[in-house]
């Protein structure tokens, strides 16, 4: 697998590109360095804190770490992170009149550009201790149906082997996928071809062949799968104000599996993280 400038179609027609080793070494700088930034903001994540602040520590990292944030300039959008407590399903926007607060759950999604390349993920995060018993949960359930689409992601498979599989475990705890915005390819772009499902039949789709990289993104509601966009045009909330979760891994099929370029280097998989001393 060396590059190539290849490329297969979705079913639009649109290309989606085939990345070869040097493109794959490339994606595992900026996903291990998008992922270090989920890492390096954990132990602010606390009670007090505001999002506005968590944002400017997100932006100081990547740029001390030689990265862009991708996210500013981006269609408008002004900060370097994406911040979602409780019910805001994504999109989030930091602000420093938004504290959490102990018992709060929330989504961290970052995006750097690194040496020209992407690297995007996002994670829970606990504030406090007194989370409740069904926030809790919903995290792990989650992350568990990131990880079982992670697990379908492979040659042979289809983008909707993906989606079923993250489908099928969120739908057996009777909670809502939603629909609305979904995984995507990335590489010397944000958002590339293929568009990626989190929910779907077997077997239907795009298939999956070495090369291919893209996001694991699934957003899982307690209630409902329907959303609304505020007026503000981002910050994404459940339309029953139900809790919502989300992780995103950036992964590159390979020839037996998957690579995912977003693993934590510290460790931090799922909450509650334990944070050692610096
Ligand atoms: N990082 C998000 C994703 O997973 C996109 C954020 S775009 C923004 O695709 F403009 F809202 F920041
Ligand atoms: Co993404
Ligand atoms: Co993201």
């Amino acid at each position: 697998m060396t590059n190539t400038g290849e490329y297969v179609a979705d079913r639009e027609g649109r290309r989606i590109p085939l990345h070869g080793a040097e493109e794959f070494e490339a994606m595992r700088k900026s996903g291990r360095l998008a992922a270090a930034t989920l890492d390096y903001i954990t132990p602010y994540v606390v009670p007090g804190v505001s999002t506005g602040q968590l944002d400017r520590l997100i932006e100081a990292f990547m740029r001390d770490n030689g990265a862009i944030p991708a996210t500013i300039g981006y269609k408008g959008y002004q900060h370097a992170s994406c911040i979602s407590p409780n019910h805001v399903v994504n999109h989030g926007i930091p602000s420093d009149d938004k504290t959490l607060v102990d018992g709060d759950i929330v989504n961290i999604d970052v995006t750097v550009i690194l040496d020209g390349w992407y690297g995007d993920n996002s994670r829970m995060y606990f504030v406090g201790e007194k989370i409740g018993v069904k926030a809790r949960k919903l995290v792990d359930i989650t992350y568990k149906a990131m990880m079982a689409g992670i697990a379908a992601a492979k040659p042979g498979n289809t983008l909707g082997d993906i989606g079923h599989a993250i489908q099928t475990l969120a739908e057996s705890h009777r909670y809502g996928v939603v629909r609305d915005f979904g995984g995507h390819g990335i590489g010397r772009v944000f958002h590339d071809a293929p568009h990626v499902d989190h929910f779907g039949k077997r077997g239907t789709g795009v298939l999956l062949k070495p090369g291919m990289v893209f996001t694991i993104e699934p957003m899982l509601n307690a209630g409902k799968p329907d959303v609304k966009i505020l007026s503000d045009g981002w910050t994404t909330v459940t339309r029953d104000r139900s809790l919502s979760a989300q992780f995103e891994h950036q992964v590159g099929i390979t020839e037996d599996g998957c690579e995912i370029f977003t693993l934590s280097p510290a460790g931090y998989t799922q909450p509650p993280y334990c944070v050692s001393a610096p």
